[in-house]
């Protein structure tokens, strides 16, 4: 007799927006499939981890938290491990940590439903690791989005392009879209609930293409703005290569998508660039930004940046360093270079020391502070509307987002205390490096 287990689960997400969305989707299956979710692992029958592992400190943060909870075991509880590092690792997790069960990536959740069957029935090596050049994506009419206002569509999954540092085309498997349709009638779905901001989601989400051939994507981004009851749009991520014109314009022309780009240029050294196989260099790269920032609307600008890149010199990273001046971004997420497994940059000598990594980290992070100190001042004065978050109890102030992307907390007397969910405007009176500060108008 196989040994059972309790048909709780417990989900524990790493990583990126898609594994957050994509979360929302196992966990609609698992329920549709007669499991309910607990808050903690003790009750959970099925303990599963969404893992990432785009920096070596993103995989081992798994490895660790699979072995705090490795005596649980023994109670008789299911591991499973979904996502990024499973498919990087595939069986050799079994080896690893002989305690897991089940291993899937992302590209076999289709199959979940038939992988759960096999774990009730004891076995003890599930594996969803085939999948990888499928051209099917991850439908399911059972997600389960966490916010009620708010939700993501994934539009487009995997990656094709290769950049030589990055583990996700080996993760994530080839490049396949939905059709325009399939979004479409998830977005009026979402909307007729009560959805009012709709996030596209996809590595590379304007490499979109349309298996039914109607749509572009910036056609698509209007469709899904042109929802009845859907305010806000938003997508991510851009990649600059296929950053095309006709997106800034429907931006331009239509008030429900958001004024914001999200446009990872890595580094502002075109021979780095060449390197990392991105497939632009910084004058086509800056000639995107030309496009957004000749729009009539004030789009405001986000970018991810590598550090110490195998053979970046200082010069190459002075490069970048103009670049952030040259751009002016609103926000820049930041990394030190770590080299994964399978990537072409494997083999190329990891040359820059974890010292001087640091070092690059912290002057890209200390000269985008002074930058954003100056542009969020700019605000200050304005009128701009928000959804309402939240509220930070100890501070007494709402916390509100901006179409920009930007935190607005503001105050509202206790009488006109706003819904979360609902929009307003916001006067801007104060300003921090990452956040604004006002009151709502009356
Ligand atoms: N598809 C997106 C990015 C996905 S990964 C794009 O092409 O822009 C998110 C970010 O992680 C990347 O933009 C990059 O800045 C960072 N990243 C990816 N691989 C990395 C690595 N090996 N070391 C350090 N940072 C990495
Ligand atoms: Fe990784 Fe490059 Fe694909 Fe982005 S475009 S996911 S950085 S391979
Ligand atoms: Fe991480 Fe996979 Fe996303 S590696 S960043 S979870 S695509």
């Amino acid at each position: 007799m196989p040994q059972t287990f309790e048909k709780t689960f417990f989900l524990e997400t790493f990583g990126c927006q898609m594994n957050v969305h994509d979360s929302e989707k196992v966990i609609g299956t698992l329920i549709a499939q007669g499991y309910r979710q607990v808050e903690n692992v003790e009750e959970a029958g099925l303990v599963l981890f969404n893992t990432c592992s785009i920096r070596d400190k993103a995989e081992q943060k798994v490895f660790h938290r699979l072995n705090d909870f490795k005596k649980l075991k023994k109670q008789g509880k299911r591991f499973g491990v979904l996502g990024c590092v499973a498919q990087q690792e595939g069986e050799k997790i079994f080896e690893r940590a002989p305690y897991v069960s089940l291993v899937a990536g992302s590209a076999s959740y289709r199959n979940l439903p038939q992988m759960l069957v096999q774990l009730e029935a004891g076995n003890s090596r599930v594996t969803g690791l085939d999948d990888r050049q499928t051209d099917e994506t991850f439908e399911t009419e059972f997600t389960a989005r966490s916010n009620p206002h708010r939700g993501y569509i994934t539009i487009i999954e995997g990656c094709d392009k290769f950049c030589s540092y990055c583990i996700v085309p080996y993760t994530r498997g080839k490049e396949r879209s939905r059709s325009s349709d399939s979004v479409l009638s998830e977005a009026h779905r979402m909307a007729e609930a009560g959805y009012t901001e709709i996030q596209l989601l996809g590595q590379n989400v304007n490499s979109y293409l349309d298996p039914s051939g109607r749509k572009s994507f910036a056609q698509l981004l209007a469709a899904v703005g042109e929802a009845p009851g859907i305010h806000r749009v938003r997508f991510t991520t851009s990649h600059p290569r296929d950053f095309t014109r006709d997106i800034v314009e429907a931006i331009d022309s239509l008030p429900t998508l958001c004024d914001h780009v999200h446009l990872p240029v890595q580094s502002g050294s075109s021979k780095t660039l060449r390197a990392m196989m991105r497939l632009y260099t910084r004058e086509e790269y800056l000639e995107r930004i030309r496009w957004i920032k000749e729009a009539r609307r004030p789009i405001s600008i986000t970018t991810d940046i590598i550090v110490g890149f195998p053979g970046e010199t200082n010069s190459d990273f002075e490069e970048t360093i103009t670049l952030l001046d040259e751009v002016g971004y609103d926000g820049v997420f930041a990394f030190k270079y770590s080299p994964r497994p399978h990537t072409p940059a494997l083999s190329m000598i990891d040359s820059i020391g974890d010292e001087e990594k640091s070092k690059r980290l912290a002057i890209v992070l200390e000269r985008q502070r002074e930058i954003q100190r100056t542009s969020y001042c700019r605000h200050v004065g304005s009128i701009i509307e928000v959804m309402v978050e939240g509220k930070n109890e100890a501070r007494g102030q709402w916390i509100g987002r901006t179409s920009q992307n930007k935190t607005l907390n503001f105050t509202a007397a206790a009488e006109k205390s706003p819904q979360i969910g609902s929009y307003h405007p916001i006067r801007v009176t104060a300003s921090f490096p990452n956040s604004l500060v006002g009151e709502i108008v009356a």
